[in-house]
């Protein structure tokens, strides 16, 4: 089967149905994946190519999804920068020496994809060929907030007080960091895009923590320059971060061509903020496929109702599938919606 729909409604295109794919779909719900990772562990496997590559097909040959996303992680184009970490089960991304001073921030450079991650390059050259036009490939990165968020906490944080102390209180340094970040994320989202990936997402998963005026002067100018630089790379851009309804007007601004959005929005109201004249990505709540089929199917009817055929929906789940969702379930949505969507364009 091929796909051209993800691709035709992140430039608001008609589609025969709309399309589906799911954030962290090569994840740990997958027994081949958790199979894969007996062998592996997780950083190692996304420094062999021939395996991340592997693992980012493994969703695309089980179910009927829309788009492929590389297997990699936010965290890997750091190293390059001078920052070393580790991925720790079930905690997360750990540093141990986090960025907080002026002085610790001289020891970071910008990191150059070529050098630094060129496995990851390696990784979507491998699946592009081995997709073999089936579905795009998805590339992405980590924004620079939720990137400085773990260099500067050293860990998950559910506050970000020493991320928002540091912005709030130091803003040379903040905005010293936010300047390498920026450059280096760029670097790394074009390097993926000549090595093939054929539309990217920035992940600014945790910038929900912020007030509207200080993503404004602390964040926005950043995310901006990003999508800026990757304008000329002709492929659509996909902005997404979590508890983001109160920051949508903001966000808008930030000149991606898809706003991602999660379940704490009905995707109408999202979609009416962020503008018609862009794409919008969502926004089921992962948990939903934790129940019935009766449930999901009404939530799902209810996400496209809101959608209303209008051409630009990508569906999503409002943020990454959980690794004890049921497989069966995931099938079960992604049929759902490509039967449903293609029911009501039939009807129109
Ligand atoms: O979407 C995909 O399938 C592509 C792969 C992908 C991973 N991480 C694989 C992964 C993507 C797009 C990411 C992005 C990522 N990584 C984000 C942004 C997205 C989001 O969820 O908001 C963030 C914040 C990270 C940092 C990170 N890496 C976390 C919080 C974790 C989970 C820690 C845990 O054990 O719960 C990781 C590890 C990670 N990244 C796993 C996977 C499949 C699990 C590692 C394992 O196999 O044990």
């Amino acid at each position: 089967m091929r796909s051209d729909r993800f691709l035709l409604a992140c430039n608001r295109k008609p589609v025969d149905a709309t399309p589906i794919w799911i954030m962290r779909q090569a994840g740990r719900y997958l027994k081949e994946y958790r199979d894969i990772r007996e062998e592996f562990d997780f950083l190692t496997l996304c420094k062999t190519p021939e395996a991340a590559a592997r693992v980012t097909l493994l969703p695309i040959e089980k179910f009927d999804l829309d788009a492929a996303i590389l297997f990699a992680d936010i965290m890997l184009p750091l190293e390059g920068m001078g920052i070393d970490f580790d991925i720790v089960e079930s905690v997360g991304p750990v540093i141990e020496k986090p960025v907080r001073t002026l002085a610790d921030l001289r020891r970071l450079r910008v990191g150059h994809p070529e050098e630094s991650v060129p496995y990851v390059l390696e990784t979507v050259r491998l699946a592009r060929q081995r997709l073999a036009g089936r579905v795009p490939l998805i590339g992405f990165a980590g924004a620079p907030f939720t990137l400085a968020s773990y260099i500067i906490e050293g860990k998950p944080s559910k506050e970000f007080i020493l991320t928002k102390r540091l912005m709030l209180t130091e803003p040379i340094t903040w905005h010293a960091l936010m300047e390498l970040l920026t450059e280096t994320v760029s670097e790394y989202l074009k390097a993926q895009i000549k090595a093939g990936a054929q539309a990217v997402q920035l992940f600014d998963s945790w910038v929900g923590a912020l007030a509207p005026k200080d993503y404004s002067e602390f964040v926005l100018p950043y995310t901006k320059r990003i999508f800026s630089v990757l304008k000329e790379c002709n492929v659509p851009r996909i902005h997404f971060g979590v508890i983001t309804a109160s920051l949508l007007e903001q966000i808008k601004e930030t000149g991606a061509d898809v706003i991602g959005v999660d379940w704490r929005i009905p995707l109408d109201q999202a979609w009416n903020v962020i503008g018609y004249d862009k794409s919008i990505q969502g926004n089921l709540d992962p948990v939903v496929l934790f129940a019935s089929h009766d449930v999901v199917q009404n939530h799902v009817e209810e996400i496209l109702r809101q959608a209303n055929n209008r051409p630009g929906h990508i569906f999503n789940l409002g943020h990454g599938i959980m690794p004890d969702t049921p497989p069966e379930n995931v099938a079960f949505l992604i049929d759902l919606v490509h039967r449903l969507s293609a029911n009501e364009r039939a009807k129109a």
